[in-house]
């Protein structure tokens, strides 16, 4: 009985590995990217990036069937919702509400997702560098909502 389950679960694992799972990074276009103080940009590259961006680096058990279903998942949803690759191309709207957001899940710990944490350690933010991060938010945040003509620079 035992060992008539482990091989049904050894064959469900071996056939799932075929169903194609897309880790194939978007074309990062040099001119969408966001641009911050190079203590900003180290701090998002390390915790953010990932999920965030189109520079993602996939660990090799991202490649793993069933592992690689949520990690594309999460990409994907991390991507539609804030990509900082193609940060020039998000309106003003938008950028409010996602800095805003920003702010908060630094600030109580829900960015970076905790379940990512776990296998990347150096993603961990210090007190020091979320309070680095949020005063950029909030900044940033400010100087959009200060600049009554940024609306005819946007893209979309
Ligand atoms: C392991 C992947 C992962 C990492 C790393 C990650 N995020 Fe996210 N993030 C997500 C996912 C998935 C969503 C969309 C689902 C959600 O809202 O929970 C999201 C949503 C967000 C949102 C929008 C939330 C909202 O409610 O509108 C913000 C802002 C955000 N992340 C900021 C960050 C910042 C800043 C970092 C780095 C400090 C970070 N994230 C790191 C996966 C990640």
């Amino acid at each position: 009985m035992l060992k008539k389950i482990a091989i049904i679960v050894l064959v469900i694992f071996f056939s799932i590995q075929f169903i194609p799972v897309d880790t194939t990074n978007p074309v990062v276009d040099e001119t969408l990217t966001l641009q911050a103080p190079q203590e900003v940009m180290t701090l998002l590259k390390k915790s953010c990036y990932d999920c965030h961006s189109n520079e993602t680096v996939w660990p090799f058990y991202s490649q793993i069937a069933p592992v690689s279903f949520f990690v594309a998942v999460h990409v994907e949803e991390a991507r539609s919702a804030v990509n900082f690759s193609e940060w020039k191309f998000i309106d003003k709207e938008t950028k409010t509400k996602r800095l805003q957001r920003a702010i908060i899940t630094v600030k109580n710990g829900m960015m970076a997702l905790p379940s990512y944490l776990v296998g990347h350690e150096e993603a961990k933010l210090t007190k020091e560098e979320k309070k680095v991060l949020v005063t950029w938010f909030e900044d940033t945040l400010k100087e959009i909502n200060e600049d009554s003509n940024a609306h005819i620079f946007q893209v979309r």
